[in-house]
């Protein structure tokens, strides 16, 4: 029996009177390349916030690697944040640092890490990420591929067992998507990390996915390989993955605006 990563049981959330999440559950195994699909507006973001413990839900229950998130005791906090960590959709780079110090934020300010051994971890994986001598330029200096890049050699500097990508290849070209699913193949591959991906691309979603939750009005309506959700008989997994927005266009950017 694989290790459980993530385990999401019956999760409650709304804002106000709009509900987003009415009962979400999955589990993500160790080593796993879960990637989670659906509508925008949907609650991906929320999603995965909630795991990271960023966004609190109303109810529910989330296990990383055996620790109740939602009930962590202090001295199980600095664990949890070596074992998970989340790469936001925009990056979120400190604009005043250098890529370096952005990298290595985590391992100085909080671990004590002295800056010359900080500098060399953050220099070791921006290498992993094709940005060598990147290290003194500044976040604006860079493109938008390559903040993302720094993102996650962010991430990967605090060396988790599991990774939360949200949105990782928005916004960029068909190549450098295709640069960051050979990246997060690589990362368990090599790392051995649990990724969990928030996609909004469904080529992509089926070259990485051990496995594919499609989110949709609250509910994980279906979970399952690439092969099993492209044979869905479920016609929302249908319609999402062949790109057929659901009902009247209007209804659908309503859903969007919550
Ligand atoms: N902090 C917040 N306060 C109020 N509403 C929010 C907040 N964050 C997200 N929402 C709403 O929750 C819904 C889901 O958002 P989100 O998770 O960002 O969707 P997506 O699936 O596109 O990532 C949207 O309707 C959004 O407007
Ligand atoms: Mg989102």
């Amino acid at each position: 029996m694989r290790e459980k990563a993530i385990v999401v049981e019956n999760l409650k959330k709304r804002f106000g009177n709009k509900v987003v999440h009415d009962g979400v559950s999955f589990t993500v195994y160790d080593g796993e390349i879960f990637v989670i699909m659906g509508p925008s507006g949907t609650g991906k973001s929320v999603l995965l916030k909630q795991i990271a413990r960023l966004i609190e839900p109303d109810e529910g229950k989330i296990l990383v690697y055996g620790m109740d998130v939602l009930n962590l005791k202090d001295e199980e906090l600095e664990k949890f944040r070596e074992t998970l960590t989340y790469v936001f959709q925009s990056g979120a780079l400190f604009d005043s640092y250098p890529v370096w110090y952005n990298v290595a934020f985590y391992l100085i300010e909080k671990k004590g890490v002295k800056e010359k051994i900080a500098r060399e971890r953050a220099s070791y994986y921006l290498s992993l990420l094709g940005l060598s001598g990147t290290e003194d330029l500044y976040p604006s200096e860079l493109s938008g591929g390559m903040r993302k890049r720094v993102a996650v050699a962010r991430a990967l500097c605090m060396n988790p067992k599991c990774i939360l990508f949200d949105e990782p290849t928005s916004g960029l070209d068909p190549v450098m998507t295709a640069i960051f699913d050979r990246l997060i193949i690589r990362l368990r591959n090599e790392f051995n990390k649990t990724c969990v991906v928030v996609s909004h691309d469904v080529n992509s979603a089926f070259r990485i996915a051990d496995r594919i939750g499609i989110l949709f009005k609250g509910k994980m309506v279906e979970i399952g390989t690439p092969e099993e959700i492209r044979n869905s008989r479920n016609p929302v997994v249908k319609q999402f993955i062949n790109g057929e927005p659901e009902g009247p266009i209007t209804e659908v950017l309503e859903q969007e605006n919550g």
